[in-house]
């Protein structure tokens, strides 16, 4: 077999040795990035008069020719073919001999697979922001009907305070704005060109790096060969964000478990994102919250994965570095999937606004209660002790605290005057709680305007390819 760089070995490799530096794979899939790069490559390199133009012209065919075999699936991968860019160039060389070797010039695959890397991560990070859009149009949509959908909320899993089911899912909603700031912002710090980095030491030929960033969609070029090279944050921030939107898709699939249980019955799940039991009958189980969930264990080992590899590297590139690729699309991969499936469960998931009532225990308005005594002038702390004697009195009475008769609340404070008995109403609470960001329907009104601002205001990014 022929090696990219068998010029100094005379002995062949060992086949175990082969199987571990082998990385094709896995970056098999980097092959539509490797050949875009080298189209812009292969131009760059004529305008710096290395290549004539016809030369480079039928380098670029013969890549539009590379390219449409692995878009048709015919494309063979070769025993000899160690990464996807070797397994390009080799074909490159079949099919137009000897000038297919002038597309290298200046060119190392370690500037090569950093180029590679971003630009296919910034691909992945448009596809993930398609996803993340529909799901927070999912969660928008369906608070919107739920403005005024009564719902216990909790702290410590303790019932709380009375809150909406639009408010709960608007929680959602905006835990996915930030996520898609963060990867708006990772987007910004990836889309800054490697190549022309060579393999440490920066190319010796006069390519125009800005003109070969603009035509790859970057921004902005590496500043120094080194880093540009060995620099993988962009991948770490990316592993980060992934790992953050498990987590928050994780703590909603959890959330959602609990309300779907026969004990809370909040919620129930299409049966389309169900799955039975093989021994009990009657089981319907949530399995596609339970698999966010725990997928997002691997979206953090996958982070910790990388950044552990990464820690001691010494400058610049080291083949530790072709490890960055599989925690980088196992997470992408994991996203794809979960997202889209979390966003279906909840968009088809029914709401059982009565179990969410029944749920609510005037206990629940004992903070309420001593709101009551502060718009009556008693320092908060003061009715705060007073509202909680009341609740132990209720307690000690076996009663719920709405039942409290007018003696009872009298024999606690006289400003416990019989009109405290219209603190419980739930609805009335919630829509007592009308600061920014509360809880009353002009408030949830202004949340959800607020939501589909930020949403008009954050478009998928173009000029990326969905695929
Ligand atoms: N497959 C390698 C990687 O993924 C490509 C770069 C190889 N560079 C080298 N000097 N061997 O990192």
């Amino acid at each position: 077999m022929t090696l990219l760089w068998g010029g100094r070995f005379n002995g062949s490799m060992d086949d175990v040795m082969a199987r571990l530096n082998n990385s094709i794979s896995f970056d098999i899939r980097l092959w539509g990035a490797d050949i875009r790069g080298s189209v812009a490559y292969a131009a760059a390199l004529a305008e710096a008069g290395i290549l004539t133009h016809d030369e480079s012209a039928q380098l670029i065919q013969g890549l539009q020719q590379v390219y449409l075999e692995f878009e048709h699936n015919t494309f063979a991968v070769q025993p000899a073919d160690e990464d996807i860019h070797t397994a390009v160039e080799r074909r490159l060389k079949e099919l137009l001999g000897d000038v297919a070797g002038k597309l290298h010039t200046g060119r190392s695959r370690n500037d090569q697979v950093a180029t590679d890397l971003r630009l296919h991560a910034l691909d992945e990070i448009a596809q993930l922001q398609a996803h993340l859009i529909s799901l927070q149009e999912t969660l928008l949509t369906r608070a919107e009907v739920h403005g005024q959908t009564l719902l216990p909320g909790f702290t410590h899993l303790q019932r709380a305070q009375p809150v909406t089911f639009a408010h709960f899912l608007l929680a959602y909603f905006w835990m996915f704005t930030r996520d898609r700031e963060r990867l708006d912002d990772c987007s910004r710090r990836t889309a800054v060109l490697p190549l022309g980095s060579g393999a440490l030491a920066g190319n010796p030929f006069p390519i125009d790096r800005a003109a070969l960033a603009r035509a790859l969609g970057f921004h902005d070029i590496s500043p120094n060969s080194l880093d540009g090279v060995s620099d993988r944050d962009f991948a770490a921030e990316l592993l980060f964000d992934c790992a953050l939107i498990g987590t928050h898709l994780s703590r909603l699939a959890e959330d959602l478990v609990i309300y779907s249980t026969s004990e809370f019955g909040f919620i129930s799940f299409d049966d389309a994102y169900s799955t039975g039991s093989s021994l009990m009958p009657q089981k319907k189980n949530p399995d596609a919250m339970e698999l966010s969930r725990g997928k997002s264990g691997r979206l953090l080992g996958n982070l910790v994965s990388l950044l552990s590899m990464l820690k001691g590297l010494p400058m610049s590139y080291d083949k530790d570095l072709q490890e960055d690729k599989e925690p980088l699309f196992d997470s992408l991969d994991t996203l794809a999937l979960v997202l889209p499936a979390v966003a279906g469960a909840v968009r088809t998931l029914r709401v059982n606004e009565d179990r969410m009532r029944a749920d609510l225990d005037p206990a629940m308005l004992a903070t309420d209660v001593a709101e009551y005594l502060v718009r009556k002038g008693l320092p908060f702390r003061q009715a705060h002790h007073l509202s909680g004697r009341a609740v132990a009195l209720a307690e000690q009475h076996g009663i719920l605290l709405s039942q409290l008769t007018d003696s009872d609340w009298q024999s606690l404070s006289p400003l416990l005057t019989p009109d405290v008995r219209n603190v419980f109403n739930f609805a009335k609470s919630v829509d007592s709680r009308d600061v920014a960001g509360g809880t009353s329907l002009r408030a949830i009104r202004e949340q959800i305007d607020l939501a589909h601002q930020w949403l008009t205001a954050h478009p998928l990014p173009e000029g990326r390819n969905l695929h």
